[in-house]
C-alpha cells in the first residue's frame, strides 16, 4: 500500500470487534492473542524497546511524541520501582476510540501493558480509566482476572520469572485528569491538577519514581509491533523524511467519525488517509447535505472546512495545514450547523473543565463563554469578535497546561473561516439562521421509547 493512497482500512486492533464475545480471553487467544507476549518473554527488555523505537510509532494520545523515545528517556534503573501508567481517561469531545477498544478488545491492551512493562522494567502497571464508563471498568477488571488466572499477569508471567501486576483504576471523570501529570496526582489520591514540568514523569512521575504515561492505543499497538516486527508497522502510514524535516507517522490508527455522516463509527486505517476517503468509507455525508466544517483531532484542534478534505491525516500534514492530528476525533458538521453554536458548546465545556490552577485559562475561558453566548443569542456587541481574539491571545502560550491553549483553537479558527457568522451574531440569533431541528441526527424521543 502506498503512503499517499491509503484508501483501504487496516483492521488490526479492531479486527475482532465483530466476533462472538471478543472480549473474552478464549476468543482473543483463538485469534492469536498473547502470541506476542510469548515471544516477548524470550526477548531481552532492551530488544523489545529497540523494536518499538524502530517502528517509529508516535504516541496516540494526541501530542504524537515517539513512544520508544519516551521509554528510552526514562531515568536509568536504580533498583527502585518504575511504572507504566496507561492513560485511558478519553474525555476530549469527539474522541471515541480508546473506550470502544477497551470494551471490545481489552486483552490487546493487557497484552500490550505486560510487554511494555517488561521493556521499561516496570513490575506494577496502572490503567487510569475515566470513571463514568463503569461497563469498561468491569470489562477491564474481568480481563485482568482472566489473564492472571492464565499466568499472563502476576508474579511469574508465563513462567519467565518476570513479574507484572496490573491495577485498573477508575478516576472520577474530569477532562484535566487526562493531562499526564494531573492524572498522576489523581492516581496518587490528590485533586487532579497539572504538575510543573520539569521534572517530567520519565524522571519523577508516580510516587516520584520514573514513569511512562502512554495512551491506550499506543500500548495496544505494541503486541503487533513485537509479533510482526517494526518493518511491518512501518509498511503502513507515512514514512519519515528527514530531508524535508518530516518526522513521519508510521502505522495505523483508529479514526472516529461522528456527526453528519451516513455511518458514523470507528475506522482503523493507515495514518495519512484523507477525510474524503474516510467519508466515502462511512457511506458519504448524510443524504442531501454537504460538509461545512470538521475537527481533525477533537475540539481542541483548529477546525477545518471542505477545503481540507484532501489533507493527509498524519501528524505533519495536518500541522502544515494549520491544525493538529490530535486524537483523530473527526466531528463532521454539515451546512445546517451554526459554527457559533458549536464553538459556544465546546467553550462551555472548557470553561467547566478548566481546573482553575492558572488565571489565563480559568478567567479566559469564563469570558470567552460569556461573549460567545451573547453572540449565539444574536445580542453581540461591537468589538466582541476582536475581544474573543484578544482573550485567546492572552490564553494561548500563557496557560500552565495545554488545556488552555486547546480551548482557544476552536474560537480563533472558527473566526478565521466563518467570521460572517460571528458578525451576524450582533443582530440575529444563531437558532434563527440555523434552526436546530435541521441539524438533529436522531429523534431523542424515539431513542428513549425504542
Ligand atoms: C487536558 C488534556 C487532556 C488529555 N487527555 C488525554 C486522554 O484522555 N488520553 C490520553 O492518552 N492523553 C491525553 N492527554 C495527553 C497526555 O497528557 C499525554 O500526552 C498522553 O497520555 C501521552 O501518551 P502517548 O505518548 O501514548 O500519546 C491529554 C492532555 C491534556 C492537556
Ligand atoms: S491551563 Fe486550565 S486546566 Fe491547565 S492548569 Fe491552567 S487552569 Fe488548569
Amino acid at each position: 500500500m502506498s503512503a499517499s493512497t491509503p484508501a483501504t482500512l487496516t483492521p488490526i486492533l479492531t479486527a475482532n470487534w465483530g466476533d462472538e464475545r471478543p472480549w473474552t480471553l478464549a476468543a482473543y487467544q483463538r485469534g492469536g492473542g498473547y502470541a506476542a507476549l510469548r515471544k516477548a518473554v524470550g526477548m531481552e527488555p532492551a530488544d523489545i524497546l529497540a523494536a518499538v523505537k524502530a517502528s517509529e510509532i508516535r504516541g496516540r494520545g494526541g501530542a504524537g511524541f515517539p513512544t520508544g523515545m519516551k521509554w528510552s528517556f526514562m531515568a536509568p534503573p536504580d533498583g527502585g520501582p518504575r511504572y507504566l501508567v496507561v492513560n485511558a481517561d478519553e474525555s476530549e469531545p469527539g474522541t471515541c476510540k480508546d473506550i470502544p477498544l477497551m470494551m471490545a478488545n481489552p486483552h490487546v491492551l493487557i497484552e500490550g501493558v505486560v510487554i511494555s512493562s517488561m521493556a521499561i522494567g516496570c513490575e506494577h502497571a496502572f490503567v487510569y480509566l475515566r470513571g463514568e464508563v463503569v461497563h469498561v471498568y468491569r470489562r477491564l477488571l474481568r480481563a485482568v482476572e482472566e489473564a492472571r488466572a492464565a499466568g499472563l499477569v502476576g508474579g511469574d508471567v508465563l513462567g519467565s520469572g518476570r513479574a507484572v501486576e496490573v491495577t485498573i483504576h477508575a478516576g472520577a471523570g474530569a477532562y484535566i485528569c487526562g493531562e499526564e501529570t494531573a492524572l498522576l496526582d489523581s492516581l496518587e489520591g490528590r485533586r487532579g491538577q497539572p504538575r510543573l514540568k520539569p521534572p517530567f514523569p520519565g524522571a519523577a512521575g508516580l510516587y516520584s519514581r520514573p514513569t511512562s504515561v502512554n495512551n491506550v492505543e499506543s500500548i495496544a499497538s505494541v503486541p503487533g509491533i513485537v509479533l510482526h516486527g517494526p518493518e511491518w508497522f512501518k509498511s503502513m502510514g507515512v514514512p519519515a523524511n528527514p530531508d524535508q524535516r518530516v518526522q513521519g507517522s508510521t502505522g495505523f490508527g483508529i479514526f472516529s467519525l461522528s456527526g453528519h455522516v451516513a455511518n458514523p463509527g470507528q475506522f482503523e486505517a493507515p495514518l495519512g488517509i484523507t477525510l474524503r476517503e474516510l467519508i466515502d468509507l462511512a457511506g458519504g455525508m448524510r443524504s442531501g447535505h454537504r460538509l461545512k466544517f470538521w475537527t481533525p483531532g477533537g475540539s481542541s484542534t483548529p477546525i477545518f472546512t471542505d477545503a481540507h478534505l484532501d489533507v493527509p491525516l498524519d501528524f505533519d500534514s495536518v500541522a502544515k495545514a494549520g491544525s493538529m492530528l490530535g486524537t483523530r476525533a473527526l466531528q463532521i458538521f454539515d451546512e445546517t450547523v451554526s459554527v457559533v453554536r458549536a464553538v459556544t458548546r465546546w467553550t462551555d465545556f472548557y470553561a467547566h473543565e478548566s481546573c482553575g490552577k492558572c488565571t489565563p485559562c480559568r478567567e479566559g475561558t469564563y469570558w470567552l463563554k460569556q461573549i460567545l453566548e451573547r453572540l449565539e443569542a444574536g445580542e453581540g456587541q461591537q468589538g466582541d469578535i476582536e475581544k474573543l481574539d484578544d482573550i485567546c491571545a492572552y490564553i494561548l502560550g500563557r496557560s500552565f497546561c495545554p488545556l488552555g491553549d486547546g480551548a482557544t483553537s476552536c474560537v480563533t479558527s472558527a473566526i478565521q473561516y466563518f467570521r460572517d457568522e460571528f458578525e451576524a451574531g450582533m443582530h440575529t440569533p444563531a437558532a434563527e439562521l440555523f434552526p436546530h431541528a435541521a441539524s438533529v441526527v436522531f429523534d431523542a424521543k424515539e431513542a428513549v421509547t425504542a
